[in-house]
């Protein structure tokens, strides 16, 4: 089979799934929203199915302009996105060819690894430290490799949660584009962490913001994201998107959910302003280390994350083990409503030694 090789030599990207269609388990393993999207977003999908018009190719309408509207960006810098994930990959395969280079800070997001890997681009590392610390000297130093063409900064970072101050972030983007280099600001987490970098769209046109509707807003089976750049940047990823690639239900919801933007903020406000204080506090008080987060999970220094998830997992509860900046397993919780950080500490009282 006529298969590239630089694909053949990539392994899947199989989130662990496992357990997770279970109706009373807890999911604090993919960061996502406990609780549904909002009454707008449901009832508007049964109108939608009732309007008889799935058999319709998509319109998008004034869907984009809607996103720019909320993103806080002039109408033609957003583009609608299969998830934030097509996002990742539509700017990968705009920017990279085989051989490229591209530098993702270490850890980050699986789909960083692999869009980047099935353009055939050489990934480097420089490591996060082990206080979740940016490393900026690293990756500028890094910028000056003449086939180095994308960096991909995830702010906050996944798993680790720690953010990268804006003052970094556009001493990268400064030196990036002298040197004609993307830079893509993943900030998936942004409703969380308040964290964007969109304010230096006007001053820096190798600038690349991707966010979800996937989070806060509770759309992920829908998959809904979006990419924010200068108007004819879009213009380009616009080739390279499909011109059906996000579905009508996405469509349908990211236009309810933006009718009642409270109902994402009430949820981020009570995940950051109850919930994480009082798992941290909790965390503190029986000795447990985290990495500083301004996301909606808390990456835990555990000696062996396994035995606790396998213990959260008996009593319902799902978490996530992921590479710390080590490359050693610990476990992402995600944090959800104040009940379910009740409902969680009152397991890990349990199961804690
Ligand atoms: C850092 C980061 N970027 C992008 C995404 C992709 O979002 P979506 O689920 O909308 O594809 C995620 C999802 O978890 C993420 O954590």
């Amino acid at each position: 089979m006529a298969i590239k090789k630089r694909v053949t030599k990539m392994g899947h990207y199989k989130p662990p799934l496992e357990g997770r269609s279970e109706k009373d388990y807890l999911l604090l393993d993919f960061s996502e929203r406990t609780t549904g999207p909002s009454p707008e977003v449901k009832k508007a999908l049964k109108d939608f199915i009732d309007l008889d018009r799935i058999q319709v190719y998509p319109e998008y309408g004034n869907l984009e302009e809607k996103i720019a509207e909320y993103a806080g960006v002039k109408n033609g810098r957003a583009m609608v996105t299969n998830g934030g994930d097509q996002g990742i990959d539509v700017i990968c395969r705009s920017c990279l060819d085989e051989g490229d280079r591209v530098i993702i800070p270490f850890p980050s997001f699986a789909m960083h690894y692999q869009s980047s890997g099935i353009q055939g681009a050489e990934i480097l590392e420089p490591r996060y430290g082990d206080d979740g610390s940016f490393p900026l000297e690293e990756t500028l130093k890094m910028l000056e490799d003449e086939k180095v063409r994308l960096v991909i900064l995830c702010n906050p970072n996944n798993p680790l949660g720690s953010p990268t101050s804006l003052e970094d972030v556009e001493k990268i983007l400064k030196k990036a584009q002298e040197k004609d280099i993307t830079v893509m600001h993943d900030e998936a987490y942004f409703e969380f962490s308040k964290i964007t970098a969109k304010d230096f769209i006007d001053k820096y046109s190798n600038l690349y913001i991707i966010r979800t509707f996937a989070k806060a807003f509770g759309l992920v089976s829908a998959r809904a994201g979006y990419v924010l750049s200068r108007e004819n940047n879009i213009q380009e990823l616009l080739k390279v998107r499909g011109p059906y690639d996000v579905n009508m239900f996405a469509k349908v919801a990211i236009l309810a959910a933006l009718k009642n933007k409270r109902y994402a903020e009430d949820y981020a406000k009570e995940v950051m302003e109850i919930s994480k204080p009082k798992l941290e506090a909790y965390l503190r008080g029986k000795g447990v280390g985290f990495f500083p987060s301004r996301a909606n999970y808390l990456f835990l220094r555990l000696a062996d994350p396994t035995k606790l998830m396998e213990k959260l997992k008996a009593e319902k509860i799902l978490t996530r083990p992921k590479e710390d900046p080590d490359r050693k397993i610990s476990l992402r919780i995600s944090i959800g409503t104040s009940e379910d950080t009740e409902k969680l500490i009152s397991v890990l009282d349990k199961v804690l030694d």
